[in-house]
């Protein structure tokens, strides 16, 4: 297979159709014709590049945006000091102004570069929870998951079940492997809270509800992302006819890019062709931004900006979905939180040098502690957005220093955090063009917290981290809230600062929803075949027509080996 690792912008080509291409050739091989082209090197893509190419008769081309993840240390090292720099590695993508968040716009993370979004320095962890099917079933995937043993090397019996998981797959998973001051505090309070909080030894189990030790997707010291496991390992038939009738999409053009966004590009222009499919995997905003220049979407959009339509679809860039996010940050009692590295860039060093020889310290873990899942007991407004009884509303994760996008980082202290994400939301939003140009990004409106029911389930989940911080378990650590927390003592006040100071856990999805075939709405069959197109196909987080209650990694990955393998099954592929 051939792998592009150098900036390059997508844009389907309808067969026959002539169309403006950006590109830079001289760095691939001549050929301009695979089996396979797939646009997007992030969880879905790097799967199905690795697996169709498993078979040597096939050919394969990914196209990435971004460059290599080879080296990349904020890509490898789990923890650095945090705020996610705008670089060469991220979209630098803003949101449009979103009510729910008294009307800021916020800034919206997304990886650019081999792995996508699985690369990128995160303020959250890489978790692998998979339960998001209606009926509960687990997804886990014995193909995608390798589980490791933590850095530190303790012993991790109680902190998970071994017979969930398997030793044998691709992308590795470990528990924590950096002890924090305050581990048994969290355990405490499961005891003590443990109605609301009970102990949950493996949230992987399909039993996800109370607090447990996070499973991330880190081999052992260094983060695994897509590019790490799939792309790796070195890398290295007949064409289906189009069916009368239905537009084809069998070209891909692509060219050198302004990074990160906002230009235009005077450089060659390349197309390729597909011999079997064009697969999609450009991400929950790409994706959708790639069907709308290319022609496939909403009729009145497209022709407002002069775009001519392919085939008018209105799912296209709708119902964008994502979870929104709120830090609740807390003075403590202790001198060992990760606020003596970001605060000191001395100490920095020291770690990443005590990393870099040892692959030991503080920077082998994510600034995820513990993780917990719960349900508001009832809500007055109006149906329930769960999959059913034991699918979460929100989650709470742990970190031991100050952790957030939007209050900047004090220049002392110590702190805790307690984000709370809501995973259940009913806002919806929308993804459209705001112009026809491809390096213009679009508007992203994720409609954080738009509704009042999404607002009740935030306002909620504070409610029960004010709860745990003043439980028993911990006296004589945390000291007291910070500023706008500590000021959020009226319901006004709280719905105050929630809209002052909410953001994204970065899950965006649901773009581009796949829908039963058939269906007047959604934009994929269930096998990711765009309907009414031929030659298209789109594996990535776009396709999900819910937002799983869950972290969307592992998800991602799955539907990466399921796409994976309903493609070679499709063309006899081994
Ligand atoms: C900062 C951050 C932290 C996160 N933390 C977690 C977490 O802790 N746990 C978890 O489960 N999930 C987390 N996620 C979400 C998770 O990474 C994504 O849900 C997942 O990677 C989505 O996979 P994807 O294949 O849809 O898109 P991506 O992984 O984003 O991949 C899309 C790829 O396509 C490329 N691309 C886009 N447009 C084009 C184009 N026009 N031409 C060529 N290439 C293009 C992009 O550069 C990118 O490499 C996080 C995401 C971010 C950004
Ligand atoms: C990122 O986007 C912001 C606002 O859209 C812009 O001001 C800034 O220059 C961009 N940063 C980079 C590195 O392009
Ligand atoms: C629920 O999961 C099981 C196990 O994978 C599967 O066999 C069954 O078809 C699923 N049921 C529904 C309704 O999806
Ligand atoms: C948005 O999603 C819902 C299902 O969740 C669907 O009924 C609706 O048709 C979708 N909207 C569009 C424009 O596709
Ligand atoms: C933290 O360090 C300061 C300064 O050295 C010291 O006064 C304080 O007692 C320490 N606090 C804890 C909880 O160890
Ligand atoms: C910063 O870290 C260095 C190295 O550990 C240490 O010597 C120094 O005292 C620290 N500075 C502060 C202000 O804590
Ligand atoms: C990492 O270690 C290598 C040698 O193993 C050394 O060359 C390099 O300078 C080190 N980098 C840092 C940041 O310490």
């Amino acid at each position: 297979m051939h792998l592009s690792s150098y900036p390059v912008l997508g844009l389907l080509l309808p067969i026959a159709c002539v169309a403006t291409l950006y590109e830079r050739a001289e760095q691939l091989p001549a050929s301009t014709s695979y089996d396979f082209v797939i646009v997007g090197a992030g969880a879905g893509g790097t799967v199905l590049a690795n697996r169709l190419s498993e078979d040597p008769g096939t050919t394969v081309l990914l196209l990435e945006a971004g460059p290599s993840n080879l080296g990349v240390t904020d890509a490898i090292i789990p923890m650095l000091p945090q705020g996610l720099a705008v670089t060469t590695y991220d979209w630098n993508y803003t949101t449009t102004p979103q009510p729910g968040f008294a009307g800021r716009s916020i800034n919206y993370p997304r990886g650019r570069l081999l792995g996508g979004s699985t690369s990128t320095k995160s303020q959250t962890p890489w978790l692998t929870l998979v339960q998001a099917t209606k009926n509960g079933t687990a997804m886990q995937d014995s193909r995608n998951e390798k589980f490791v043993p933590s850095a530190d090397g303790h012993k991790t019996t109680g902190q998970y079940d071994p017979s969930l998981h398997s030793t044998t797959g691709m992308v590795s998973i470990s528990l924590p492997g950096y002890p924090h001051p305050f581990d048994s505090r969290v355990i405490e309070t499961t005891k003590e809270l443990s109605k609301d909080w009970p102990f949950n030894l493996d949230m992987n189990s399909g039993h996800m509800l109370g607090i447990g030790w996070p499973q991330q997707s880190i081999d052992t010291s260094s983060r695994s992302s897509g590019a790490t496991a799939y792309l790796a390992p070195p890398i290295h038939g007949e064409e289906e006819p189009a069916r009368p009738g239905k537009p084809a999409f069998r070209s891909v053009e692509y060219t050198t890019a302004d990074i990160p966004t906002g230009g235009t590009s005077t450089g060659p222009r390349t197309v390729v062709s597909a011999k079997k499919e064009v697969i999609l995997a450009a991400g929950a905003i790409g994706t959708a931004q790639i069907l709308l220049l290319s022609g496939i979407g909403p009729q009145k959009q497209l022709s407002a900006l002069g775009i001519k339509t392919i085939l008018n679809n209105p799912s296209v860039g709708a119902n964008l979905t994502d979870h929104p996010l709120l830090s609740n940050l807390f003075y403590v009692n202790s001198n060992d939180t990760f606020d003596s590295i970001t605060m000191n860039g001395t100490l920095a060093a020291e770690d990443i040098a005590i990393w870099n020889a040892t692959h030991q310290g503080p920077l082998v873990d994510s600034p995820l502690a513990h993780l917990g899942w719960a349900r508001v007991p009832s809500n007055p407004y109006g149906p329930d957005t769960t999959a059913g009884p034991t699918t979460p509303h929100y989650e709470i994760l742990f970190a031991n220093g100050f952790l957030s996008t939007t209050t900047p980082l004090p220049s002392s202290g110590h702190f805790m955090t307690i984000v709370t994400a809501l995973t259940a939301p009913a806002a919806r939003g929308s993804l459209t063009l705001k112009t026809s140009n491809p390096f213009e990004q679009p508007n992203i409106n994720p409609n954080m917290l738009g509704t009042d029911y999404d607002l009740f389930l935030m306002e909620s989940a504070v409610k029960s981290v004010q709860k745990i911080a003043a439980a028993n378990a911990w006296k004589g650590y945390i000291i007291k809230p910070f500023e706008d927390l500590a000021a959020a003592t009226t319901p006004a006040k709280l719905k105050a600062y929630i809209q002052a100071k909410a953001a994204t856990i970065f899950h965006p999805a649901c773009t581009a929803a796949m829908s039963p075939k058939g269906a007047s709405w959604g934009v994929t069959d269930p096998d990711g075949i765009v309907k009414h197109i031929s030659g298209l196909r789109i594996i990535d987080a776009s396709i999900l027509p819910v937002i799983p209650s869950a972290h969307p990694q592992a998800v991602i990955y799955f539907l990466g080996e399921r796409g994976a393998a309903l493609v070679k099954q499709k063309y006899g592929i081994n």
